[in-house]
């Protein structure tokens, strides 16, 4: 028996194993790792295990529909790309092949300010809806050009990471002295991020050296006064943030503990998505990333009132293994994965997903 299809990959989980064979230790760790324990790390998957479907049976499944909206943008599923960083660690192509796939795959991208891609040149690669995630730096004047320079490439939206006023400590990277090799750099801001000679990860020493500790809310109001695009806040963990965020202007939250890569010991982020779509009550969008590896997965967030989920790992995995489309590939098993459980819960369209399909019943 031929035994090349060990090699196929049928789930997420088969394209993290194939691409952590073909990256090296400190690309791999940077990607996978999470902070200090990887408590959250590991929670949140299991957060999503533990909650369990009560599908209703006799439904007319036939024709099911997964396409959605998310700020007001069509969507052929609610699945979204989050950001991640240095994308040509896991492919020389790295963020225009994700960009193609995405158009492909009729989702959106959101592009890291850490892309070892310009981000006029991930826009000149794809027809994709593209939003910036945004790092705001001490340097005012970086920052707001990052922003001009979205708005003027054509992206979509603003996604302000609010979790890392500091780099959380990923013991992997600190241990593995991360940095880039010679070849790839920061390319939005031209910056080369060469691996440290002490015990340290050179992606903190950046964080710790030009991103700003003194970031607040009066910050949020001043992107916003920048611009016209619609501004996310992402890593939004308690819901009185979420009442903040509404009150700030913000269009959109993303519930997110960065992959569990900032602050340890944070709850899953399904397990704090109840108390803020309580809190934002409909107000503005709510969506979620964090753990997202299979279509039950996403199928309990939007019970819980996401809109959408973003993945971030999974992308880095399927570019791993295959450029496009690996990326391509990722997103469509997770697609297939959720209209498949859509129709074993009696439910045929994203609209119907309800908190009416947990169990115990709420
Ligand atoms: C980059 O943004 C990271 O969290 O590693």
């Amino acid at each position: 028996m031929n035994s090349s299809h060990k090699h196929i990959p049928i789930n997420l989980f088969d394209f993290e194993a194939l691409a952590e064979a073909a990256l090296s230790k400190s690309a791999y760790d940077y990607y996978a790792s999470g902070s200090g324990d990887e408590i959250t790390l590991v929670s949140n998957r299991i957060a999503f295990d533990k909650i369990e479907l009560l599908p209703r049976v006799l439904v007319d499944v036939s024709q099911r529909n997964i396409q959605t909206t998310v700020l007001s943008t069509p969507v052929a599923a609610p699945i979204l790309i989050a950001p991640t960083a240095f994308q040509r660690l896991a492919h020389p192509d790295g963020e225009i092949s994700t960009a193609r796939a995405a158009e492909k795959a009729g989702t959106i991208m959101t592009v890291s300010t850490l892309s070892n891609t310009t981000l006029e040149d991930v826009s000149s690669a794809t027809q994709a809806t593209l939003w910036f995630q945004l790092y705001v730096h001490k340097d005012r004047e970086l920052t707001r050009s990052l922003i001009q320079r979205a708005e003027t490439a054509g992206y979509k939206a603003i996604c302000i990471t609010v979790d890392t006023p500091l780099l959380g400590r990923r013991e992997r990277d600190v241990r593995n002295r991360f940095g880039l090799p010679d070849h790839l750099e920061i390319a939005n801001v031209k910056t080369h991020l060469n691996a440290s000679e002490d015990n340290a990860s050179a992606l903190a020493i950046y964080a710790t050296e030009l991103l700003d500790q003194a970031i607040t809310w009066k910050d949020i109001e001043w992107v916003r006064s920048i611009t016209t695009l619609p501004v996310l806040l992402k890593g939004i963990h308690h819901p009185d943030d979420a009442v903040l965020a509404v009150k700030h202007g913000a269009n959109g939250i993303i519930v997110s503990n960065h992959g569990a890569r900032q602050l340890d010991t944070v709850p899953a982020t399904i397990d704090m998505l109840p108390g803020i779509t309580r809190a934002i009550d409909g107000q503005i969008e709510v969506l979620l990333d964090g753990g997202v590896r299979r279509g039950t997965d996403i199928l309990k967030a939007l019970a819980l009132g996401a809109s959408a989920i973003l993945i971030g790992r999974p992308i880095l995995w399927g570019l791993t293994v295959d450029g496009e489309q690996g990326v391509l590939r990722v997103l469509e098993m997770l697609r297939e994965e959720l209209d498949l459980a859509m129709a074993l819960s009696g439910i045929t369209s994203i609209d119907e997903v309800s908190k009416d399909l947990l169990f115990p019943t709420k």
